[in-house]
């Protein structure tokens, strides 16, 4: 499995600015905005399928051309409610794409995950391209991988964006799917017995919208 965290200074910024228990509603919205725009745009990288055209351009010239192939729309899975402000930024960043949201709640107990909204469809196919959005992976019970493959469609072909990540997700994915790969702000050090990702960002959904 992949975890990529680009070096990037922008990435940092913004990350700096999510962190900060000082920062409102509004303006963790537009910071996580901004560093899930830089986050998808790595992850398009080698990812985005494209096919070479000729354009004719204002000066009658002919010049070769490389475009998103529309035959291959990326689908997006926004896992809510936090990763709807990444959703944003996924379909103005990708030319082609569809959009499935799913919804998880945990329990703060058990920690344990169960969905209740899931608009993936009854069956995938093994070359469909997938992008998840979630702020955080901290057990990684959430996330919806597991359903994906179930449904026929490959880990190999999933990409997920998350602002920070933490240790025990990323040990049962790595576990679970070696061909994944994970594009993040940050690696942070441990999940509380909250389920809380330390330092971490907070309730990313709650300090999104109340
Ligand atoms: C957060 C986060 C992930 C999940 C991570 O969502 O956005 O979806 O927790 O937890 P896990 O890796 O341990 O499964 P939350 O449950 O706070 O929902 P919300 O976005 O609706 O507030």
């Amino acid at each position: 499995m992949l975890v990529y965290s680009p070096p990037h200074p922008l990435i940092k910024h913004w990350l700096a600015i999510l962190r900060s228990n000082f920062t409102p509603p509004p303006m963790f919205r537009s910071a996580c905005a901004e560093l899930g725009r830089l986050l998808i745009y790595e992850a398009m990288r080698e990812f985005q399928p494209t096919m070479e055209q000729q354009v004719e351009t204002p000066l009658g010239a002919i010049a070769d051309a490389t475009i998103c192939d529309p035959d291959q729309p990326i689908k997006v899975i926004p896992i809510l409610r936090a990763g709807l402000v990444l959703l944003e930024q996924a379909q103005q960043v990708l030319p082609f794409h569809q959009t499935y949201h799913v919804g998880y709640v945990r329990d703060p107990a058990t920690l344990q995950a169960t969905a209740y909204l899931n608009k993936l469809p009854a069956k995938l196919a093994p070359t469909d391209l997938f992008l998840i959005t979630d702020p955080m992976l901290a057990t990684g019970g959430t996330i919806v991988i597991e359903d994906i493959v179930a449904r026929g469609g490959r880990a190999e072909n999933i990409r997920v964006v998350a602002v920070v990540v933490a240790p025990p997700a990323l040990k049962k994915l790595a576990d679970k799917f070696p061909g994944l790969k994970i594009y993040t702000a940050m690696i942070d050090e441990q999940v509380d017995e909250r389920g809380y990702i330390v330092p971490g960002l907070g309730d990313a959904g709650d300090r999104a919208y109340g």
